[in-house]
């Protein structure tokens, strides 16, 4: 930890000039006027709605359009033919986790390929355990818990939750020592969503086939943001959503991801847009799927909730998923070097509750402060667009292709200000229904 600190602190400068000279330096800069920042904001909530870009908008007027003047036709005249519209997104998706295109598709949306998935992966026999952990977010286990509730098994016994010594982290090798002969499947998020650890992936998934368990991760916070290598890493399935790193809207369309050697699996939820595409409208009703991960579908694909992704992958792509994450670690690291350096002591008491190694770090930084909440509101009525997860954690995501390492430095001088002034006495201590 103080290696790490010393080694940020040889890095960075505390003043505003030296803010100014990495963005100077910045390769990624120019990205940032392919977005609509909210005016007169510091928007660093990428982490739970990344913004849009101009090329999503542009791919979404495109289809619109392509739908007003085509009507039906769009299916298979659109540019993209609507027809393959999610299997082209994936093919651009994989790209970013390190999959072959027939790998991954974008559908459905993150909780329900997390029942689709588990269901067609989780085949209890002697082994009936499904290894969790208390620390992800909670729709992960209402979905995990109700997969073993459905098989007659019970949830409470059969969703065994790895203990997390500070409520912060896990420890690899916790849960690793939690991979007994009883679990059949783990399924654990890439990276914690309250404190932004990322997982060591390739680790847990060697430990978990060495011992005859199958593994997926649910990607929703490093997607975008982290390089993957699924492939490489031998995962077994994946998913992530589209709303948070990968700039793909409100509610956007999912991916998921199931490594090919899987193909050959009957999806647990099966429907029609899972059917091998050149005999789908043969109208059979035998279902054949079509051993890829399209076959996973469901239902028709959302071809406006997936729109937008055209245009944001196409973004990520050209940037260059390395160079985004540079940038990320450099920005994150710049975070916590200035509240360690500015911020961690009276009266300001704030303090890192995110992994200080870069290689254990996602793409946000969690700022812990016993009135989080209410200098989160501040923070807000400052214009500085972050958010609050309870208990006591600020995430502050400075997101590569859209934030400023000068904007870094304002969020700092915000933060000191509102505990200067006491601006966050004048905020109720209720919390807001979405924070
Ligand atoms: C890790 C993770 N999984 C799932 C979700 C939400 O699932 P859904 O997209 O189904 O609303 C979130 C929401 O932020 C999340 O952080």
């Amino acid at each position: 930890m103080e290696g790490e600190k010393s080694m940020a602190g040889s890095m960075f400068e505390k003043s505003e000039a030296f803010a100014f000279k990495l963005d100077s330096e910045d390769p990624l800069a120019e990205y940032r006027h392919g977005f609509y920042v909210p005016k007169g904001t510091i928007y660093v909530d990428g982490n739970s709605l990344g913004l849009l870009s101009k090329e999503s908008k542009a791919s979404v007027l495109r289809v619109l359009n392509e739908w007003k003047t085509l009507g039906i036709r769009g299916w298979l005249d659109a540019k993209q033919p609507w027809f393959y519209f999610a299997e082209a997104l994936g093919a651009m998706c994989a790209k970013l986790v390190g999959a072959e295109p027939e790998e991954v598709v974008a559908t459905g949306t993150t909780t329900v390929n997390i029942h689709s998935l588990v269901n067609t992966f989780y085949q209890p026999d002697g082994r009936k355990k499904i290894l969790a952990d208390p620390l992800t977010f909670p729709t992960d286990i209402y979905a995990l818990r109700s997969v073993v509730r459905l098989r007659g098994l019970d949830p409470g016994r059969d969703v065994v939750l790895i203990p997390s010594k500070d409520g912060r982290f896990l420890e690899e090798d916790s849960i690793v020592d939690m991979m007994g002969e009883d679990v059949a499947l783990a399924f654990l998020p890439s990276v914690l969503y309250r404190s932004g650890q990322l997982l060591d992936m390739k680790r847990l998934t060697k430990e978990a086939h060495r011992r005859g368990i199958l593994i997926g991760f649910d990607c929703s916070h490093s997607v975008g943001v982290v390089p993957h290598q699924l492939d490489k890493w031998g995962v077994d399935f994946a998913l992530w959503c589209s709303y948070k790193y990968l700039n793909g809207g409100p509610g956007g369309t999912a991916f998921l991801y199931v490594n090919k050697k899987h193909f050959d699996r009957e999806p647990a939820l099966a429907g029609w847009f899972g059917y091998v595409k050149e005999k789908q409208f043969d109208l059979s009703i035998d279902f054949e799927h079509s051993k890829s991960a399209g076959g996973w579908q469901i239902s028709s694909p959302a071809i406006l909730s997936s729109a937008p992704l055209e245009g944001s992958l196409k973004t990520i792509l050209k940037a260059g998923i390395e160079a985004v994450r540079e940038k990320s670690l450099k920005l994150t690291s710049y975070l916590i070097y200035l509240i360690d350096g500015i911020l961690s002591e009276k009266p300001y008491n704030f303090h890192i509750g995110t992994p200080r190694e870069a290689e254990r770090r996602g793409g946000h930084v969690a700022v812990e402060h016993e009135e989080s909440m209410r200098i989160s509101e501040a923070l807000r009525a400052r214009h500085v667009i972050s958010d609050f997860r309870p208990p006591n954690v600020i995430r502050i995501a400075p997101i590569p292709l859209y934030n400023t390492y000068h904007e870094v430095w304002r969020i700092v001088q915000h933060l000191k200000a509102i505990i200067d002034k006491k601006e966050h006495e004048k905020f109720p201590k209720e919390r807001k229904k979405v924070s």
